[in-house]
């Protein structure tokens, strides 16, 4: 599978899944999926991970660590339904504001929504603007993250240096993205549950098989562990880490403006 992934290197044709498509074509073609699943979208989470989605989002706030002090301002980039906004607004005690950023209204919507029923709206701001052109002064946040969001968009570049731009010196950048599984047994397991189920849940759920298999496809080729690496620091970020969870399934990836 990892010869479809792409690498650091960009060209004005981008991925939509399998298929090859201008860079303008593929937010559309991803902004009509996001319409389409995003009422169903967090019980779909749960049954395509099998609930491990939660784990993963739950690490990586722990990683992030936010401050308890007031005054401490997140940014949660392709932040759709809110899940990670929520989290690091709990972890901080109710202290930190988180910026919900997604490109798709009805993704936000359901995110506002969750967030009024939970009482923590409050410390949250709901923004409907592009990764690419983030629209927020150089140097605002502490933190920004991004979680199964980044592979979604076009310019992948033009986003980490968008991230880059709005972090304060000494900010930390987290992005969590499905990744390249190297267990040789987990690899085939997750194939066939990859290419096979999740369409099928998708259509019995949703009714729409074909928005899940872009999101299978889109998974395959976004770049691997090593390389997605290497972009974040071509953006400017220092220490750049990552920790995989579930044989690589998914990744951690972590960089500082230093
Ligand atoms: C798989 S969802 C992830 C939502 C959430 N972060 C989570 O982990 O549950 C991907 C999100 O990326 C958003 N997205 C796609 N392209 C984007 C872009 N160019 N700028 C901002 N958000 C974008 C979609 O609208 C969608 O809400």
């Amino acid at each position: 599978m990892s010869e479809q992934r792409t690498t650091a290197t960009g060209g004005m044709e981008t991925a939509f899944g399998f298929r090859r498509v201008n860079e303008g074509e593929k937010q559309d073609l991803v902004n009509n999926v996001f319409h389409r699943v995003a009422d169903r979208y967090d019980l779909m989470n749960d049954l395509m991970s099998a609930g491990l989605h939660r784990a993963w989002k739950a690490a990586m706030v722990d990683w992030l660590s936010p401050s308890k002090r007031s005054g401490f301002k997140s940014l949660d980039v392709a932040g759709g339904t809110g899940d990670i906004a929520f989290r690091i607004v709990e972890a901080s005690n109710f202290n930190a504001h988180v910026t919900v950023l997604d490109i798709n209204g009805s993704m936000l919507g359901v995110g506002r929504d969750r967030a009024v029923k939970r009482g923590i709206d409050q410390n949250l701001t709901f923004v409907e603007a592009n990764a690419e052109e983030l629209p927020f002064e150089d140097a605002t946040f502490d933190a920004y993250t991004i979680a199964f969001g980044i592979r979604n968009v076009p310019r992948i570049d033009v986003a980490l240096a968008e991230a880059y731009r709005v972090l304060k010196p000494g900010g930390r950048f987290l992005c969590l993205e499905f990744s390249e599984v190297s267990m040789p047994v987990l690899d085939k397991v997750y194939d066939a549950w990859s290419f096979n189920a999740i369409p099928r849940i998708g259509q019995m759920i949703a009714g729409d098989a074909d928005s899940y298999q872009y999101l299978v496809e889109s998974i395959r080729t976004f770049p691997n562990q090593q390389n997605f690496a290497d972009m974040i620091h071509k953006a400017g970020f220092s220490r750049v880490t990552w920790r995989d969870y579930t044989g690589g399934i998914a990744a951690l990836h972590s960089g500082w403006k230093i």
